[in-house]
């Protein structure tokens, strides 16, 4: 790592006003809401009905929050990374699109395709930036609307994913406190997991893709949830393991929030108590890229300068890893 550490200042997040029940789903598809709890822990989420909004503008809704309790102006912000695996459009980026919206006359930006794994890619691509010693208010985000992709027919996916947008700032530390050391890893050989097979250059749009439902999300479950399962542990494994510490020197673990299962057996792994693991995937389901930053948004009234938190994402790819930092300010 270089010579300026990295450390987040704010954090803020966004969910839409809707709540889709499980109980509504049983009315939608073959579920009932003891299948949906039990197999994921998963009870609501939330889904932006609001016709013409997009991934963006959760995004700036999380985003001008953030400005807003950092006291911080936009045309300060260097650059924003944006987390998404539904941008709004296919191009131009959705980071882009955000500072635009949001005032951010002197940024530049970019997104960041890594599925679940998102906010952890971007917020080490962001980190990377304020090392270098040139930027000093960086903006990472993890935002998607997986109601745009998930096909409302297929019970395997629709009860899993909600829409959302968490954002922290980036600035060098101040206090010592700041991004410490990660282990991201990817593993092309996963993609046909977990995907949307077409709408690329590899099954460009057509009638007939369409009928086929192949711009939907398709995930086949079972194996992403073993991989899942051992690349987080793994990756928890090594970050600790570089830095000597044990689950008792970690402050909190924050996890992907994919299904309660899996959270529960990574924890156990790697010996962490429940009350250290963040976890609301109940009200939310799995929001992508957004699922961390919004555990660090609901959770930041607690967290105290020197916390020692460790995250980690496990995604479409594959993608995953582990970030280990240590908690920059108290709020
Ligand atoms: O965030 C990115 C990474 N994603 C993940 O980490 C997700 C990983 N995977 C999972 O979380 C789980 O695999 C799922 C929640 C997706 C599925 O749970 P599972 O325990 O692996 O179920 P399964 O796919 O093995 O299906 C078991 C049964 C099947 O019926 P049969 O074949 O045993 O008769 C499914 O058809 O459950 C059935 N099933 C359902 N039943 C009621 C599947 N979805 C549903 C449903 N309601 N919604």
């Amino acid at each position: 790592m270089g010579l300026v550490k990295a450390s987040i200042t704010g954090v803020n997040g966004y969910t839409p006003d809707y709540v889709l029940t499980n109980k509504e789903l049983e009315s939608m598809v073959d579920t009932t809401d003891d299948w949906i709890s039990s197999r994921t822990g998963i009870k609501e989420r939330h889904i932006l009905k609001e016709e013409g909004k997009a991934t963006s503008d959760m995004a700036v809704e999380a985003v001008n929050g953030l400005l807003k309790k950092t006291n911080t102006r936009p045309e300060d912000i260097d650059l924003t990374i944006c987390g998404t695996v539904t941008p709004d459009t296919v191009f131009p980026d959705t980071a882009n699109t955000i500072n635009h919206k949001i005032g951010a006359i002197n940024a530049w930006g970019f997104d960041v395709n890594a599925a679940c794994s998102g906010f952890l890619f971007s917020l080490s691509t962001g980190a990377r930036f304020i090392e270098s010693g040139r930027y000093k208010k960086v903006l990472v985000i993890g935002a998607d609307m997986m109601s745009s992709i998930v096909n409302y027919e297929d019970r395997t996916t629709c009860i899993l994913f909600g829409d959302g947008a968490g954002a922290v700032l980036l600035e060098p530390s101040t206090t010592g406190f700041g991004l410490e050391d990660e282990e991201l890893r990817g593993d092309g050989s996963g993609r046909e997991y977990l995907l949307m097979r077409a709408g690329g250059s590899l099954n460009p749009p057509t009638a007939e893709t369409v009928a086929r439902k192949e711009h939907y999300v398709f995930q086949d479950g079972r194996p992403v949830f073993k991989a899942a399962v051992k690349g987080m542990a793994q990756t928890v494994q090594q970050v600790m393991d570089r830095n000597q510490l044990s689950s008792d020197d970690i402050t909190w673990l924050v996890p992907h929030q994919a299904n309660l299962r899996i959270l529960s057996s990574v924890s156990e792994m790697l010996g962490f108590s429940k009350d250290k693991v963040m976890i609301n995937i109940h009200k939310y389901g799995n929001t992508t890229a957004a699922t961390i930053p919004l555990c660090l948004w609901e959770w930041e009234n607690q967290l105290k300068k020197g916390d020692k938190l460790i995250l980690t994402a496990f995604g479409g790819g594959f993608t995953w890893g582990a970030t280990y930092l240590t908690w920059a300010y108290d709020q």
